[in-house]
């Protein structure tokens, strides 16, 4: 599919950044047109680089190509991030003073914009009633998120998530040529992402590091190829990904209970959710306190663990002969004295009786955290593991869908 992304100049333009490489590695051709002020922010050596293509910022660049007008009637998607006051206004009133103002004059394909700015220029009657002008026009503005922004204010006014306006985005041309297909359409598909919480008291928790995103990533593209998503949620900080149902969990027994429920009746359930093996034995109902008499410096207490159940074995079990749910486990993965990763992951694959284990790379700063990863994919009865990766979560979260339909097609 052919994008424009349009970057107006606010300081958000370097999150632009980050979506302009999830529209290039979702497989899109992408020109970026920043505005001038835009360039203060992020040079056109980056967009050039980061996008794989010319980057055209006035209407006097190549003018035989005839950029200015070219450029819109192309695009199959324009994207404005961020769009600035000065942006809205002019897109409002159909000024075509630069190269993205005159695209999108020019574009007749679905426009987004997600505005950025200061909380007063935001609810400025002005820019309101831009935004009304546009979205009359059926333009479609996202809301901008509130937080902290430049300087020391916080209030509505921040770019949303580039996960988020990707989403939005691809959401707007779902079904098109050029969009993903939509092969997992009737598929009802249950995806557990982020690490649980185990209750000690009412202050703390014994936790992990996942930090959800390959769940959501997950989630994320099904909801794209059609599937309707059911996200069972531990806490994570991340935006939910456009058309997928979330519900949220803390603990492994909440979870363990919101995926039996889900599971009833779902085709596929991918369990990416880090789960704790153990919890504590006894919730405190009290904050556990130090002691302060004599000798009590030395004196700490003992927390008892108890082994929490496997929610992926028990749905298998579960599950019997019958052919759904398809189960997929993860692995988080090193190699060791005992074995390499491959090893470990095939013993795992066997003990658990899942249909596809995906077998992660993990180290110091691999995996955890990150927005790539290494996986391997494994399926009883097949003898080569498929490595993906290092790739983006979402390329992953593709690869796995596609092993995913596999596994149907051969039931
Ligand atoms: N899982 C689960 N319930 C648990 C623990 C894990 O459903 N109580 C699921 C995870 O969501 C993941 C897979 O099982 O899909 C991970 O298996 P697990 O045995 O937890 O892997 P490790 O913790 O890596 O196991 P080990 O410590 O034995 O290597």
């Amino acid at each position: 599919m052919r994008v424009v992304l349009g970057v107006s100049g606010g300081i958000a333009a370097y999150k632009a950044c980050s979506l302009l490489r999830l529209l290039t590695e979702a497989g899109h051709e992408v020109t970026v047109v920043p505005t001038r002020a835009a360039l203060e922010f992020v040079g056109a050596p980056t967009w050039a680089a980061l996008s794989g293509r010319p980057v055209a910022a006035g209407v006097w660049d190549r003018v035989h190509e005839v950029p200015h007008v070219r450029l819109g009637q192309q695009a199959d998607l324009v994207v404005v991030a961020p769009a600035t006051a000065d942006l809205l206004a002019r897109a409002a009133h159909g000024l075509a003073d630069d190269l993205l103002t005159s695209t999108l004059l020019t574009a007749r394909c679905p426009v987004l914009v997600a505005p950025a700015m200061h909380t007063e220029m935001w609810t400025h009657p002005a820019t309101a009633a831009n935004v009304g002008l546009l979205r009359s026009r059926g333009v479609h503005v996202l809301e901008p998120a509130s937080g902290r922004l430049t300087g020391a204010d916080t209030g509505p006014g921040r770019l949303p998530d580039p996960e988020e306006i990707f989403s939005a985005a691809m959401a707007l041309v779902d079904g098109r040529p050029g969009t993903p297909q939509q092969d997992l359409a009737g598929l009802q598909v249950v995806v557990t992402a982020g690490g649980t919480r185990e209750p000690l008291d009412p202050v703390r928790y014994l936790g992990n590091r996942s930090s959800g995103k390959q769940g959501y990533a997950l989630a994320d593209v099904a909801a794209a190829r059609g599937a309707v998503v059911h996200l069972v949620s531990a806490p994570t900080e991340l935006p939910v990904p456009h058309g997928v149902e979330v519900e949220r969990v803390e603990s492994a027994l909440e979870m363990q209970e919101a995926v039996w429920r889900a599971a009833a009746g779902a085709d596929v359930v991918v369990m990416a959710a880090a789960v704790a093996d153990f919890r504590p034995a006894r919730y405190t109902e009290t904050k556990i306190k130090k002691r302060h008499g004599p000798g009590d410096e030395e004196a700490s207490p003992t927390v008892p663990l108890v082994r929490n159940p496997d929610i992926l074995a028990g749905l298998v079990q579960e599950r019997g002969a019958a052919p759904r749910p398809v189960v997929v486990g993860f692995a988080a993965e090193t190699g060791d004295a005992d074995g390499d990763l491959i090893h470990h992951a095939r013993a795992k694959l066997a003990r658990k009786g899942c249909d596809l284990l995906v077998a992660n790379e993990v180290g110091p700063g691999v995996t955890f955290g990150q927005d790539e990863s290494t996986v391997h994919l494994l399926r009883p009865g097949t003898d080569e593991p498929r490595r993906v990766g290092p790739a983006d979560k979402r390329v992953t979260a593709t690869a796995v869908w596609d092993a995913v339909l596999e596994v149907l097609q051969a039931r």
